[in-house]
């Protein structure tokens, strides 16, 4: 007996053994054999295969993903640096950083086609119902994915991502505050937000969408896919079950006459990711994100740029409907959709008014992420370098005023703060705002940030500070006296907020100021250890 036909039979009997064990062939093989519609497996077949490439997109990134964990570090020290070693010390670190960011697009891209498709060819109608409800759950954890993906790049794009969304959960009525301290970790963005989207995106999100997968997958195997539409065919629940039985019956098994679609396609898919990311390399990071730079262009990755277009072009009073209820009321429709039309035409021939949803929705999406791309978001980016304190303001200002204006265009405090109507729009113009807040109010606002402003304690020395409070308590109509509460301000103690208080003509003016015009915002006393938790 020669070598060669030893082996075959040592290698036939361990197949053996290992079937005897596991059963397969009871098991799987019948899955894989399952009947499926005859007209599935031929043309018209390859308008099912998106659903395999996005899960296919998972899986890749579950394998990259992996390989990005042991380098990268979430902390907010560390995973600027550790990008950069995956960029360019790593071997292949970059492959699997581009190949993560490239294949997480095509996830997203291909969801979307598949459920457009679904969507298109009535596929989420008697009995599939529960199968689409799934489907949107898996949208809701793929975007999940994606945000906390693009905020561990932790770059000054992912900074301002994380800020315009924690600015949104803040306007939550009621828990609003409760909520972001729960994202963020605190009361800033840095290392335990980082941890807490590190353990989402590594563990909770990626373990919830692979539960709702196999719920998704059992019901379309359990369920069988659906028939190609026919517009005389429309489905009664009543005698869809028996109608579709039939069609098993003259059914072919899913192995191996779809299947092979399936993989030609992820095969593609697969090819094309790769080629995209060897092409176009990974993505960022960008510069090191700094709470005061944000001439840096922010921009969200390609699929929230709709919704941060919406929240760029949105009156500051229609925020926070329009940035929290969109999504929802979004998740409620698609959630809704197997409930309001869940029988009779399934073709889009016979559907013009699902077509004409779909063409709206996509034009609209279309159009707000082109103008979330291009437009400059308020923060208006050139604000401070283009646009110079208005003459007028600066002809009546003391040394130190000026001195303060000074603060205020290199801080870049215009990029968001117009005068005289000139600058950024994302928060108030600053032209009167001596008549709107009181000595307190302006250091804490400058110091502490909030309401969407970064708070700029750190970055200003005690004598900016003091300028520029100096100047902003003169940005007022002349003759107009400031508001101001009747006691002297509360003492400062400690840095990095020490202000003295002000010794300038206007300001000596303010003390002896006691029946304010416009009474001004309560106050506590800002001392120097609520200042420092906030800084
Ligand atoms: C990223 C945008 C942004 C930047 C940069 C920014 N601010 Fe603000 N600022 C805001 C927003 C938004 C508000 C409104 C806060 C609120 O609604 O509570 C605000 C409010 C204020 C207020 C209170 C105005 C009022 O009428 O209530 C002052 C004063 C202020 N900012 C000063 C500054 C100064 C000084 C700088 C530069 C050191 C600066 N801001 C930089 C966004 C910004």
């Amino acid at each position: 007996m020669n070598t060669l036909t030893a082996i075959k039979k040592r290698a036939i009997a361990s197949v053996g053994w290992l079937e005897s064990r596991l059963q397969l062939r009871q098991s799987i093989w019948p899955v894989m054999r399952h009947p499926i519609p005859a007209e599935v497996a031929h043309k018209k077949g390859w308008w099912y295969v998106f659903g395999s490439v996005t899960m296919t997109f998972f899986l890749l990134q579950v394998a990259t993903g992996i390989c990005l964990a042991m380098v990268y570090e979430p902390t907010a020290q560390s995973a600027y640096n550790s990008l950069i070693e995956l960029n360019e010390v790593t071997p292949l670190g970059w492959l699997m950083r581009s190949i993560h960011y490239w294949s997480a697009t095509g996830m997203v891209v291909m969801l979307i086609v598949h459920m457009t498709q679904v969507f298109l060819m009535g596929a989420f109608k008697y009995p599939r119902e529960v199968t689409w409800l799934f489907g949107v759950g898996l949208l809701v954890l793929t975007l999940g994915l994606a945000f906390s993906g693009q905020v561990l790049r932790f770059d000054s794009d992912s900074y301002w991502g994380v800020s315009v969304a924690a600015a949104a959960a803040g306007r939550v009525p009621w828990a609003g505050p409760s909520i972001v301290h729960l994202i963020l970790g605190g009361e800033i963005i840095g290392t335990s937000t980082l941890g807490r989207f590190y353990a989402l995106h590594v563990f909770v999100l990626p373990a919830l969408l692979v539960l709702l997968l196999v719920g998704h997958i059992y019901l379309v195997v359990k369920r069988g896919i659906s028939e190609p539409p026919d517009p005389d065919e429309p489905v009664d629940p009543a005698t869809y079950d028996a109608k579709y039985e039939k069609l098993l019956d003259r059914g072919v098994p899913f192995f191996p006459h779809a299947v092979y679609r399936d993989g030609i396609a992820c095969a593609a898919a697969v090819l094309i990711v790769v080629a995209l990311a060897v092409t176009l390399g990974p993505k960022g990071p960008l510069a090191l994100p700094d709470p005061t730079i944000v001439h840096a262009e922010p921009r969200p990755d390609w699929y929230f740029l709709p919704l941060f277009a919406v929240a760029a072009l949105s009156p500051a009073s229609m925020e926070t409907f329009l940035m929290l209820g969109m999504p929802v009321l979004g998740l409620m429709v698609l959630v809704a959709i197997p409930f309001v039309s869940g029988s009779g035409q399934r073709s889009a021939s016979r559907r013009p008014v699902a077509v004409l949803c779909v063409t709206v929705m996509f034009v609209c999406l279309t159009l707000l992420g082109w103008y979330g791309q291009v437009s400059p978001w308020s923060p208006q980016m050139d604000a401070w370098s283009s646009e110079a304190v208005p003459t007028r303001i600066v002809q009546r200002l003391s040394p130190l005023e000026l001195q303060g204006a000074v603060v205020l265009q290199n801080k870049a405090c215009r990029n968001c703060h117009a005068l005289d109507g000139k600058g950024g729009q994302r928060g108030p113009d600053l032209t009167d705002v001596g008549t709107r807040l009181n000595r307190d109010a302006m250091i804490r606002q400058v110091v502490q940030g909030g309401g969407n402003m970064p708070a700029y304690g750190q970055k200003l020395s005690s004598a900016e500070t003091k300028a520029l409070v100096a100047f902003l308590m003169a940005m007022r109509p002349a003759g107009r006296p400031p508001a101001m509460i009747p006691a002297a301000p509360a003492p400062l103690q400690g840095d990095p907020v020490q202000v003295e208080p002000v010794q300038t003509d206007t300001v000596q003016a303010d003390s002896v100021q006691t029946a304010p015009l416009e009474a001004a915002a309560p106050t506590a006393p800002i001392d120097a250890d609520s200042a420092k938790s906030a800084s």
